[in-house]
């Protein structure tokens, strides 16, 4: 990752661009590598990927994409399973990958906690295992159900083929009534090449990697076949619980051990960042001879009661981290370079490679970013990989990480062959023609074509009916491939979709008669587009595919508005970017200016705001229903923190207070609610009283929310 552009270099147009891309990226690879089993990049370069897109998001939060991979655990549950709604998330875990993102944890750790350096801090290491998560549910010591991760909140049901996991119980005695069980299913190297060589004797498919191959086993539809497969499990973490199960994360490990679970034996409990260092070293060191993958060490605060405090951020823990062992590299051949354009009208070049294994996952694309990093040059004329370019035909370094798109990291210009010309990036869109314009301190170069670009259209469209948009069982991306340029029943805008069904009937019900199709089918698909016309007011407005507005702004912005309506008002008096309209517009915690800018150009832009409006017209938005905060006291409150805080520090109040419901604002105004002022206070609480808000003292705030 050392050649691209640094992220303290990158301008915020090239950092949004690069948030856009890594975001593309990310989603991609989860699903290759969560719904098919089928990741064609390795782990480390996945990290790579999430923990670039981490740093430029630190570095510019107002930047942070709604759809950030930062927020997402994994992909949706593939079908065929019954579903399952975990009753506590189950959370995935940053990442460390030198000696510094180590210290940074515990130095978080301890800025958040308010402790000092000299204050003991207990940590567990651990081998971070390389399997799919699993949870396990035991009711009266009964296992009740086993289910996979998913995308977090919903996983598959897998209970029966867990059952025949030789590691797992089937009771437990002396455990807590309600007791969730979670680790890892994985398969020994041993077995591994066992299984591979019985499939390959049965002309069977055989698998990549013994992650994929224990993927592959747990998710069959037939426990049978799960049964036949060696599989096997670590527990190491746990979810719900009737009642504690120890004070420490170690003691609650070998309360698991007696209750019968398999846990790792080289658990270690550290107490400096150093000891921490030098078990991630000694478990590196053994690693080959493990019998197992793993891919990194896990750290986890110790005391439960810490844990508890430092709580989560919106996919993982605070309190833990995987420190990861370095990435995968392999040289090949790069055969051409694609451009792909995507739903803002980037050009993307990608790498044809000849196909070459890296880390055990044969990778044939990789991302060349932009043309910056093909000419080798970062965003700011600086150079990259020494200034070398990259040219068809080259020999490339392919760096795999994580499961996700494979980047070319390097080229060795001693192999190139003499005919090598250099790469010329396409000036014009080649898809549509128009032209391809670079704006000024973006990494990116843009066809200029908008709505009349086919590609851009296209790749809206299937913005629109994606999973977190409208998400219509059936019309897919690639329907939308299909009737995009269908002479019968065009779908060019999203409105055409629920006129597809009045048109078709006009059309002699042509569908129905379609190879492929059938009655049956197009039928499915009627009911399928009419059960979205009922639509949340947030789902819509990310679905629309307005540069800059992600799923999580679309939610704060209905949550704000609560209905369509007033927001269409709203935003259409905001205009000209100023008057009242502007301002509420801009004071949503979380919608920053170029967002709002974003937001109003689109509702101002005539073709656009009546393909809204046609598309509206076809729906039934729903209100933004408001998070279940009831029966918290400061749900919908404006909290301002100032002065000195004694029992907390101002990240916990102020994560605290939001998961409860309130709005915690930096500077005191009309809109403030409650003021807490601890010691040292100042303009703050004078402008408070002057404005007559309600202030209290920490005590009496906790005494509010419940927690003195
Ligand atoms: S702890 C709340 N410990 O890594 C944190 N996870 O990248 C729960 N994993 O989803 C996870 N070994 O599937 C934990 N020793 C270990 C692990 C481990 C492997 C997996 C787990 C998790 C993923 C995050």
């Amino acid at each position: 990752m050392s050649d691209l552009i640094p992220v303290n270099d990158l301008t915020e147009n090239a950092a949004r661009a690069e948030l856009a891309r890594l975001a593309d990226l990310i989603s991609r690879a989860n699903t290759l590598y969560h719904v098919d089993d089928a990741p064609d990049i390795s782990d480390a370069e996945y990290d790579a990927l999430k923990r670039r897109n981490a740093d430029i998001e630190a570095q510019f939060p107002q930047l942070k994409r709604s759809d950030s991979p930062s927020d997402q655990v994994g992909a949706r549950p593939a079908e065929g399973f019954s579903k399952v709604v975990h009753a506590v998330r189950m959370m995935s875990l940053g990442n460390a990958f030198n000696d510094e993102d180590v210290a940074d944890f515990d130095r978080s750790i301890r800025k958040y906690l308010g402790l000092e350096t000299s204050t003991p801090l207990e940590f567990t290491a651990e081998p971070k295992i390389d399997g799919l998560s699993l949870s396990l549910r035991y009711e009266q010591g009964k296992l009740v159900q086993a289910s996979t991760r998913g995308d977090g909140e919903v996983g598959e049901n897998v209970t029966a083929n867990a059952l025949t996991i030789s590691d797992i119980p089937h009771n437990v005695e002396n455990a807590p009534d309600v007791l969730e069980v979670r680790g890892e299913v994985y398969m020994s190297h041993e077995d591994f090449k066992k299984l591979n060589e019985r499939q390959a004797e049965l002309g069977e498919k055989t698998f990549a990697n013994p992650r994929n191959a224990a993927a592959g086993s747990l998710r069959q539809l037939d426990p049978k076949i799960t049964h036949s497969r060696p599989l096997r499990f670590f527990a190491y973490a746990w979810g719900e619980l009737s009642e504690p199960l120890a004070d420490t994360q170690s003691e609650a490990i070998e309360r698991l051990a007696k209750l019968g679970f398999s846990t790792n034996p080289l658990t270690a409990v550290c107490e400096t960042t150093s000891e921490m260092l030098s078990h991630y070293r000694s478990i590196e060191e053994q690693r080959a001879t493990l019998g197992y993958d793993i891919d990194g060490v896990v750290y986890k605060v110790n005391d439960l009661a810490l844990q508890a405090r430092l709580g989560f951020r919106s996919t993982t823990p605070r309190w833990a981290i995987a420190h990861k062992f370095p990435a995968e590299l392999a040289w090949t051949r790069l055969e051409a370079i694609d451009i792909q354009v995507g739903r803002t009208g980037a050009l993307s070049p990608v790498a044809r490679l000849h196909p070459v294994t890296v880390g055990g996952v044969v990778v044939s694309n990789a991302t060349l970013h932009n043309e910056d990093y093909i000419a080798g040059r970062d965003a700011k004329g600086g150079t990259i990989r020494d200034g070398k370019d990259i040219r068809v035909g080259d020999w490339v370094q392919v760096y795999r990480a994580g499961d996700v798109i494979p980047k070319v990291a390097d080229v060795d210009i001693s192999k190139r062959p003499e005919d090598a010309e250099p790469y010329v990036f396409p000036m014009s869109c080649p898809e549509c023609g128009s032209d391809a314009v670079r704006e000024e301190g973006d990494a990116v170069r843009r066809c200029t074509g908008g709505i009349i670009c086919p590609a851009q259209a296209v790749e809206k469209l299937k913005h629109f009916v994606s999973r977190k948009a409208f998400d219509i069982e059936g019309l897919g991306a690639k329907q939308i491939e299909m009737f995009y340029d269908d002479p019968d029943l065009p779908v060019r805008a999203p409105v055409d979709i629920f006129t597809l069904q009045g048109r078709d009937a006009t059309n002699l019900n042509k569908l129905a008669n379609r190879k492929g199709w059938g009655a049956q089918s197009a039928g499915n698909l009627w009911d399928a587009i009419d059960e979205k016309r009922k639509i949340p007011f947030g789902r819509l407005l990310f679905a629309l595919g307005i540069r800059h507005v992600g799923e999580a702004a679309s939610n704060l912005i209905a949550n704000h508005y609560g209905a369509w309506s007033d927001f269409e008002r709203a935003v259409t008096a905001a205009a000209n970017f100023e008057g009242p309209e502007w301002d509420e517009l801009l004071g949503i915690d979380g919608v920053g200016e170029v967002m709002a800018r974003a937001l109003v150009s689109s509702f101002a832009q005539e073709a656009e705001r009546s393909s809204i409006d046609a598309l509206v017209e076809q729906l039934d938005v729903q209100d933004a229903k408001r998070p279940d905060t009831s029966g918290s006291p400061v749900a919908g409150k404006t909290v301002v923190f100032t002065g000195t805080l004694e029992k907390m520090t101002r990240a916990e109040a102020k994560a605290r207070a939001e998961s409860l419901g309130a709005k915690v604002s930096g500077s005191v105004s009309k809109k403030t609610d409650i003021l807490v002022a601890g010691p040292g206070a100042g303009s703050k609480a004078k402008k408070a009283s002057d404005l007559g808000i309600k202030t209290l003292d920490e005590d009496e705030w906790l005494q509010l929310i419940g927690t003195a």
